[in-house]
């Protein structure tokens, strides 16, 4: 009786001892990331994790946020038409965007201010995009330069430029991402002005972010977001050299830096200059497509900026077969804007895309577990696209076309 009361006590002081290092492999990123099945899940854990401001930067989109939901609901409508008798016994996701293979057909969007999210932003979700295989995009509002993401990061990354007002700040921006090994320039052509974002409005969003008592209560509420943001703060754009001092709302200091009167001539300009693959990102019509080629573009990113820019225009999906028959194999298409399951994956294939990028889960797992979050979201969305390949009968992403759909 002694001997099990003695094994018992020294059985529960092992467990007391083990208890704090469980508890920390419980709250460790990995654990928190592995416990999102869901890109929706992930979503949930963001917003648990950030400040509602910070969230609702990332998550929301223009005026009544009628083409974010769009984005969702024309994926939705899409019918797949699956293949019987199709040996599916090994699916082959791997595919070639630009001349660059990839392991998988998605590819990490441009985010700006992603250091908001998690301070190690930017860096880690590239790591994560060459984790799983595939290109990593770098915004002109990235929260670290071009230079300390190509450092800490280095496999296949392209750089996305706003053509802002002051041409030689542009210049500057393409030498430096020549230098620094980005591969493709994607010029995104969607934010002539800042689109109105209400819930950025009403949460005074701003840049860096004011310190008032509500955003130091939103800090109490989130402990693990405000310490790694208290240990490494990473309020502004890194690549435009903007003074950390001024007080900004993001779409003023968006309006004040970026060009409106850019016009087809802008493109001939940014085509001379680059001599790489370029892409557009931000078409949404057939005959801008058709110009874009006749311009000499390499490839186009079917775009409404994740529903955050124009609401009420047309969901991503609904646009592309009319973009794809204008464009033909003149461009390699990619599309985004709601891309949240592999089925919407499969979808986009079918409808003409060689890829998708996704913007808004990645920063749900930054947000929700920081590096080991934005592998989670590549992870999920492989694990679904393999099955929803095998089970629409389509093992190689290759032969996936109109047929597959409805
Ligand atoms: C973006 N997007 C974006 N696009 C771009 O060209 N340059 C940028 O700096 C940014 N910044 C940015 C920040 C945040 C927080 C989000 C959510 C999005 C748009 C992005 O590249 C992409 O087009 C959309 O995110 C795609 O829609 P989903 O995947 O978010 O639904």
């Amino acid at each position: 009786m002694n001997d099990l009361l003695d094994l018992a006590a020294r059985q529960l002081a092992a467990d007391a001892r083990s208890a704090p290092g469980r508890i920390a492999r419980y709250w460790s990123d990995e654990a928190r990331a592995g416990r999102c099945r869901t890109i929706s899940e992930l979503r949930a854990l963001a917003r648990r994790t950030v400040p509602r401001p910070v969230f609702d930067y990332a998550d929301g989109a223009a005026w009544d946020e009628v083409t974010a939901a769009r984005n969702r609901d024309a994926f939705e409508q899409v019918t797949l038409h699956p293949r019987a008798f199709v040996d599916v016994s090994v699916v082959e996701m791997s595919t070639t965007v630009l001349g660059r293979e990839i392991a998988l057909p998605v590819i990490a969007a441009p985010t700006g201010l992603t250091g908001l999210t998690h301070p190690d932003g930017e860096m880690a979700a590239a790591r994560a995009a060459h984790a799983a295989g595939s290109i990593y995009t770098l915004s002109t509002m990235a929260s670290y330069t071009l230079e300390e993401v190509a450092e800490a990061a280095s496999g296949p990354k392209w750089f996305q430029l706003y053509v802002m007002t002051d041409r030689g700040l542009v210049d500057d921006l393409l030498a430096r991402a020549v230098t620094a090994g980005y591969e493709a320039l994607m010029v995104t052509v969607d934010v002539q002005v800042a689109g109105v974002r209400e819930r950025d409005v009403r949460n005074r969003f701003s840049v860096p972010p004011r310190i008032t008592a509500r955003t130091v209560a939103q800090g109490l509420a989130h402990p693990r977001w405000t310490a790694g943001f208290l240990a490494r703060p990473r309020m502004t754009p890194a690549n435009l050299g903007w003074s950390g001092s001024t007080v900004k709302t993001l779409a003023s200091a968006v309006n004040r830096a970026f060009d409106p009167a850019v016009t087809w001539d802008d493109l001939d300009y940014l085509r001379s200059r680059w001599a790489g693959p370029l892409l557009v990102k931000g078409v949404m019509r057939s005959d801008d497509a058709e110009r874009c080629v006749e311009h000499g573009v390499d490839g186009l990113v079917v775009s409404n900026h994740g529903g955050r820019q124009l609401d009420g225009a047309a969901a991503t999906i609904e646009a592309l077969p009319a973009i794809a028959d204008a464009v033909g194999d003149r461009a390699e298409l990619l599309l985004d804007s709601g891309v949240r399951r592999g089925t919407d994956i499969v979808k986009a294939l079918a409808r003409g895309a060689r890829a998708v990028l996704i913007g808004r889960p990645l920063v749900y797992g930054l947000g929700a577990a920081g590096e080991a979050g934005v592998r989670r979201a590549f992870a999920i969305l492989e694990d679904e696209l393999k099955i929803a390949l095998a089970l629409a009968g389509y093992p190689r992403i290759s032969e996936v076309g109109r047929e597959a759909v409805s």
